[in-house]
């Protein structure tokens, strides 16, 4: 029998795949769409529903914001806190994590913001904890410009620290509910936790009662090397942008040796490589599809926008048939890294075109020639799953059909993905293999 793998779903509160043949309509905003949207994924077996964000409307490509708008990219979006709670209420077994900058929220308000929603996910709640990686978005939160990466990342080790503490100032037991001595909880048993670090102050105790987990499950997606030690130190999965076998391999091997390092025991950490598999029903059917789309001029502006928003660089400044000049940014390094593949000599337009496949052969045509494929890449890896997601994370409902209702039949068929969920809580849920 093969190893399994696990799957998760990357996607945003953000407009639908409005302007195709199959579009709900580009007005997504009471969140229906998505929960149905959860379901299919939970009759699919997903680990979880992973929820995107950024806190800004970008202007990274030719320093506007037309590409954004007029396209509907990296915005507008909805708050992922309130969609994860109607997908938890909705749902009983698939995981959802939402993304919360530690930039953005202080962390008493967002420590009390994971609990709750724990409790309505009943323990199948997951915080993508990100540190944002725009000058745009610092300047919504009195900055100027954002801080270093080094300073973000020291700034989260002590966020999560405080978050873990404020977790635990309700000792097991505080909550007695009693009511022959009319005592709700033991006030003995809920204490301060007088945090004074060098960022953060807090005094603490939690005014919410212990989570179902006693902390969300840790969702992280550091690339560049000190956003990898601050995953491998604590996260319960890390979500990669890698582009080909060999740059996965070497993702997961260094995620497992710096995990190991921080004594923690690596299967405890789950990668998910994202993946955006085009299917049809026929193999010409599915490769005439992804060559109408992925060579659009639209399909290579919008690639070129999102690059942008994500490394604060203005792509719109290079030319598409020579090679990219060696970049560096304060954003997403590792998404800029797998992106640029340096030393390859691959010219901008090809590098685009790679994107779309994320250097994977063998992910357009069949469901059952899909599946096939990521059991291969699976095995070469090592594991852990795949964060299937749409381009620019736009769906549509033919779009999940295919995925759900195609492609992991045929994985499950071959033994590779679960066909029934075991656990209860998400992080239960991601250690079950
Ligand atoms: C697959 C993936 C998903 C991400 N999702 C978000 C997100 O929703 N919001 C966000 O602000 N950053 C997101 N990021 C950025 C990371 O959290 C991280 O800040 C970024 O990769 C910069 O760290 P690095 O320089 O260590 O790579 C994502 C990155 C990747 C690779």
């Amino acid at each position: 029998m093969p190893k399994p793998f696990h799957l998760a779903w990357f996607m945003n509160f953000a407009v639908d795949d409005w302007n195709t043949t199959y579009s709900a309509g580009g007005k997504p905003w009471d969140g229906s769409f998505y929960v149905d949207m959860a379901l299919s994924m939970e009759r699919a077996g997903f680990d979880f529903i992973m929820i995107e964000d950024t806190l800004m409307m970008s202007e990274a490509y030719g320093e506007s914001s037309e590409a954004y708008l007029k396209y509907a990219l990296m915005g507008p979006k909805g708050d992922p806190a309130p969609l994860a709670a109607l997908i938890g209420q909705k749902t009983s077994k698939i995981g959802v994590v939402a993304t919360m900058s530690t930039l953005g929220y202080p962390p008493f308000m967002l420590a009390r913001l994971c609990a709750t929603l724990d409790h309505i996910c009943k323990g199948r709640f997951g915080w993508n904890i990100v540190t944002s990686g725009e000058d745009l978005a610092a300047q919504n939160f009195g900055m100027d410009h954002l801080p270093p990466r080094e300073v973000r990342y020291e700034m989260a080790d002590e966020y999560v620290q405080l978050c873990l503490k404020l977790w635990s100032s309700w000792e097991p037991g505080a909550v007695v509910r009693d009511q022959a001595t009319n005592t709700y909880a033991d006030y003995t048993k809920v204490k301060p936790i007088n945090h004074e670090g060098k960022y953060f102050k807090v005094r603490g105790p939690l005014n919410t009662t212990p989570m179902p987990q006693g902390r969300p499950a840790f969702v992280q997606a550091g690339g560049s090397p000190r956003g990898r030690q601050f995953a491998a130190e604590t996260a319960d999965s890390i979500i990669v942008a890698a582009t080909g076998i060999p740059a996965m391999k070497e993702f997961r091997d260094d995620i497992r040796r710096r995990a190991e390092g921080a004594g923690r025991n690596p299967d405890d950490v789950k990668v998910f490589f994202i993946v955006q598999p085009i299917l049809a029903e026929t193999m010409d059917e599915a490769k005439d599809r992804h060559d109408r789309y992925f060579n659009s001029d639209t399909y290579i502006e919008m690639t070129l926008a999102s690059i942008s928003s994500v490394t604060d660089i203005d792509f719109s400044k290079f030319d598409l048939d020579a090679e990219l000049p060696r970049l560096t940014t304060n954003g997403e390094q590792g998404s800029l890294d797998a992106f640029a593949q340096w030393g390859k000599g691959k010219t901008l337009r090809q590098l685009v075109k790679d994107r779309a496949t994320r250097g994977l052969d063998g992910v357009i045509g069949t469901p059952d020639s899909v599946a096939e494929r990521l059991g291969d890449v699976m095995e070469q890896v090592g594991g852990d799953g795949f964060l299937i997601s749409s381009p620019f994370q736009k769906v549509n409902r033919q779009y999940i059909n295919q995925i759900c209702e195609g492609l992991v039949p045929a994985l499950q068929r071959r033994g590779l993905t679960r066909t029934t969920y075991t656990k209860s809580t998400l992080r239960e849920t991601m250690r079950e293999f």
